[in-house]
């Protein structure tokens, strides 16, 4: 494959043949496609299939892939605990074995939200919104591996990757649904409660060590579920969350709108959040504000880790610089390749950065929190094996995102890795769409 085929750069140049080989162009077509429809599918998409460009096997060091089947939800029939088109939920499981078969990790799957009635309609025809679209089964790689060369500290872990369609980070509630025939369901609280009931039910309950994650969001829907799900455990169990590009800030785009907080706002309104969202939050001001983890985070219990990275291009894509912000499209090349943006662009992008880390600064002194921000041009970091861990993945203070997880979740060490500016970070992978 030609160079000048690569999809993604690493910092310094010198890794950028290399990770160009490990790619098929197939993968990257796959990619393509799910990046061409963001524009389309405003705040709807989330890089699901950029990702599956990470997992193709580094033959270095993987071992057989993990394929793992889809479950569909027991009891969804009688909860009624339905995607948004009626069809049945579920997720991916692989046991624990050895030293973890009393600890479970859940990975919340991501996938952006819908916020009108023709979006969510949209979505009944795809896996982000039915059942009847998502793949029979799913491998299994980066904070997900059974490799405990890919996944150095929850390798033998139970693994739940839960997969998402209900549009509205499983928060929505049916009291909202239409009742006037327009077939849409509302149940993302109903699927979860109905989730974690079988979960208990088939071992999590006898968790002693647990970690929920997700990304995107899925890495929301960790947040926001965070310390629901830490009562369902045992008093005496060690339970954190982690998320993963979850943390999306109310932040004005380039044109001075507040675009995601008014998608929020209908986000919230359509599929009546209020109810499942922090309840201190709601008590005290407009519930769609308390979807931002900005406004919940300080009041959260259980101890959270925030895998962010400070230059994220989906956050550039549609919370900086949505298309309505930009009509003359001066910012369409950056916003496929960080390399193409101008001196004044870039300067924006470090300014969100900036905000980011101000919001982020509360949290240095509290113990429990971790964090990891680094300067890519990427979204979710921790399912794929190139950026979780492996020789080349990203790292801050040459510690790797599984690693620095592990200190944390551990106590290993207290960990509050924040990169340096772009471009400083020679190991970063940055998502290049140019070609798409
Ligand atoms: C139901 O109500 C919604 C919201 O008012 C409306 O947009 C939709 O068209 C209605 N559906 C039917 C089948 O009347
Ligand atoms: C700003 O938001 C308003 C209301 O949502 C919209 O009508 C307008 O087109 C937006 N302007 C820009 C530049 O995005
Ligand atoms: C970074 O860590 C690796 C092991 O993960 C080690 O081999 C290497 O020497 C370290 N590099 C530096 C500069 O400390």
């Amino acid at each position: 494959m030609p160079n000048n085929q690569h999809r993604l750069f690493r910092g310094g140049g010198a890794f950028s043949l290399r990770w160009c080989r490990r790619l098929s162009r197939r993968d990257w077509i796959i990619s393509a496609a799910a990046v061409a429809t963001l524009g389309v599918l405003y705040l709807s998409i989330s890089p699901i299939s950029v990702s599956r460009a990470f997992t193709k096997p580094n033959k270095n060091s993987t071992p057989a892939s993990d394929w793992v089947p889809f479950t569909p939800l027991s009891k969804s029939t009688e909860n009624s605990a339905v995607c948004l088109d009626g069809s049945v939920p579920g997720y991916h499981r692989e046991r624990g074995f050895g030293s973890g078969s009393d600890s479970w990790l859940l990975h919340v799957e991501g996938g952006g939200w819908c916020s009108t009635l023709s979006s969510c309609l949209a979505r009944m025809s795809t896996k982000l919104g039915s059942s009847n679209y998502m793949e029979r089964q799913v491998q299994f790689s980066g904070i997900l591996s059974h490799d405990p060369l890919q996944n150095p500290d929850f390798f033998n872990w139970n693994k739940v990757k839960i997969r998402y369609c209900d549009g509205a980070s499983f928060s929505g509630n049916p009291e909202s649904e239409f009742k006037n025939g327009t077939k849409l369901f509302f149940r993302g609280q109903v699927i979860w409660n109905t989730l974690m009931d079988e979960l208990l039910s088939s071992g999590m309950a006898k968790a002693k060590q647990a970690l929920l994650t997700g990304c995107s969001a899925g890495g929301l829907a960790t947040l926001v579920h965070c310390d629901d799900f830490r009562e369902l455990l045992s008093k005496d169990a060690d339970v954190k969350c982690l998320a993963d590009a979850g943390f999306f800030p109310n932040e004005k785009d380039i044109s001075g709108n507040s675009t995601i907080e008014s998608f929020y706002r209908d986000v919230v309104h359509l599929q009546g959040l209020a109810k499942s969202l922090n309840h201190d939050c709601v008590a005290g001001s407009e519930p769609h504000k308390c979807f931002f983890p900005q406004e919940f985070l300080r009041s959260l219990k259980t101890p959270i880790f925030l895998v962010q990275p400070a230059y994220d291009f989906w956050q550039a894509t549609n919370i900086l610089v949505p298309a309505a912000a930009d009509p003359h499209g001066r910012w369409f090349r950056c916003k496929l390749n960080i390399f193409n943006c101008d001196p004044s662009q870039i300067d924006v992008l470090h300014g969100h950065r900036n905000s980011l880390l101000k919001m982020l600064s509360e949290y240095q002194q509290i113990p429990e929190v971790g964090m990891f921000v680094n300067s890519c041009f990427v979204h979710c970091q921790t399912w794929m094996t190139d950026t979780w861990h492996s020789p080349t993945s990203p790292r801050i203070n040459n510690r790797t995102i599984a690693e620095s997880v592990g200190d944390w979740y551990f106590k290993r060490d207290s960990v509050k890795r924040i990169d340096c500016p772009f471009p400083c970070n020679p190991t970063c992978y940055h998502m290049d769409f140019t070609h798409s």
